[in-house]
């Protein structure tokens, strides 16, 4: 291999099964079940529970494939690595691109989603001017070492998945179930289209993948805590969503920024009111803690494969981290936050995320028959669902997403065509 800059990796194997599901779910739950639930009330009505559902049905085909390819092949990049084995390398490539490309999305959606509960404690603060603060705070974190993120983030998970265990738990008493009729305003369609919207409430349940180099016993860790964090967050996103509707009704949260803490304000009590925008401020600053402790690991992939400039897989003397990596896929975030709006980034995370998860199941599908954990329908059912999903998605985010794979497929082909 041609020197290339690229110094030897350091990380090191210290995410046990209780850190590699806690990174899960501090992927999964954030502005999906907080924020996006409000916009999926407006196109479902009650029968919402039932767009929640099937996208977790969705969720799990492409999960059963990406925890078959982690466990045959642990290795750093997820679908980048496996891709890139099973299908081709410039498979391999765009799932990585697009994977940067969809969490920095995400990383956007989820500071906004932050700021929008914010503003309902402190109302005089712009919307924007605190989703730049958080999204910085955590680039710093992240910047200054795995070690003290992986603690952080199952702190910041406890406390999120014990916030809205009292959503359910204090909603419950206060419950209409006249709520939910009619039950589908929108008809078969509007349930469709919500299972496509709420899909970013799932996306994030690969994320120990990336990082499968720091996890012990991978082969048994990485299935095994990808099934915890999808099942353990689908269980509560259906009581959140039933709840939720129970209390105020699809039509009140469809208009509201901040539907849980509205939702739980029907109650009348405005301790439960501050409880749940701080659930919804730890859960969104989770989430966004480890989406860009994954972007780096995976632009160091990346980088150590000479698929992006050998700058982005240097590592910091002293924290040990991508440092220029975390730093300028950062700022790519800090820019989509400032130029798009919440419904706008959710989207196109979404778009990018459905069509990573579609090349994980195309690998899985790839897998040589004594790899197999399942048959071969179940990554196929993955894919053909995938497909479906994005379908129903705005043509802002076909547009935007696209740009993303051809300014993508531009750079694979002129590195192809430069490199030494
Ligand atoms: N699934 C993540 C969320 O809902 C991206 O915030």
């Amino acid at each position: 291999m041609p020197d290339t800059g690229v110094k030897p990796p350091v990380l090191r194997r210290e995410i046990g099964l209780f850190g590699a599901t806690a990174l899960g779910i501090g992927a999964i739950i954030g502005s999906g079940i907080f924020i996006v639930t409000g916009i999926v009330a407006g196109v479902a009505g009650p029968a919402m529970v039932l767009s929640v559902l099937i996208a977790g049905v969705i969720a799990v085909f492409s999960a059963m494939s990406v925890a078959e390819l982690g466990a045959c092949l642990p290795e750093e990049g997820g679908t980048y690595a496996y891709a890139q084995k099973l299908i081709s390398p410039f498979a391999g490539f765009i799932a990585g691109w697009i994977w940067i490309f969809s969490n920095i999305f995400v990383g956007a959606a989820v500071s906004l989603g932050f700021a929008h509960y914010f503003v309902t404690i402190f109302p005089a603060v712009p919307v924007k001017i605190i989703a730049l603060v958080i999204c910085f705070f955590f680039i710093l974190i992240n910047y200054v070492g795995l070690r003290e993120s992986v603690l952080f983030n199952n702190v910041l998970v406890t406390l999120k998945v014990l916030i809205l265990l009292f959503f359910v738990a204090f909603g419950l008493g206060f419950f209409r179930p006249g709520n939910f009729t009619p039950l589908a305003p929108g008809g078969s369609m509007g349930v469709l289209g919500g299972a496509a919207l709420i899909f970013f409430a799932y996306t994030g349940f690969a994320r120990v993948t990336i990082m499968a180099e720091e996890v012990q016993d991978p082969e048994k860790t990485i299935p095994r805590s990808i099934y915890l964090a999808l099942g353990i967050s689908t269980v509560i996103y259906l009581l959140v969503s039933m709840v939720a509707v129970g209390l105020a009704g699809a039509p009140a949260l469809a208009h509201s920024g901040s539907p849980l803490a509205d939702a739980i304000g029907m109650t009348g009590s405005s301790g439960a009111v501050l409880l749940i925008s701080a659930g919804a401020m730890i859960a969104t600053a989770s989430v966004l803690l480890t989406t860009i402790m994954g972007i780096s690991r995976i632009v160091f992939s990346m980088a150590r494969s000479q698929d992006l400039p050998f700058l982005f897989g240097r590592i910091h003397p002293r924290f040990s981290t991508p440092h220029y990596a975390i730093a300028i896929t950062g700022a790519c975030m800090i820019a989509a936050l400032l130029l798009a709006d919440l419904a706008l980034v959710v989207a196109v995370g979404t778009f990018a995320m459905l069509l990573y998860y579609l090349i994980a199941n195309l690998a899985a599908l790839r897998l040589p028959q004594e790899h197999r954990r399942y048959p071969s329908w179940i990554p196929a059912m993955g894919a053909v669902s995938c497909i479906g999903l994005i379908a129903f998605l705005s043509p802002g985010a076909w547009v935007i997403g696209c740009i993303g794979l051809l300014i993508g497929g531009t750079w694979f082909f002129f590195r192809r065509k430069t490199a030494p």
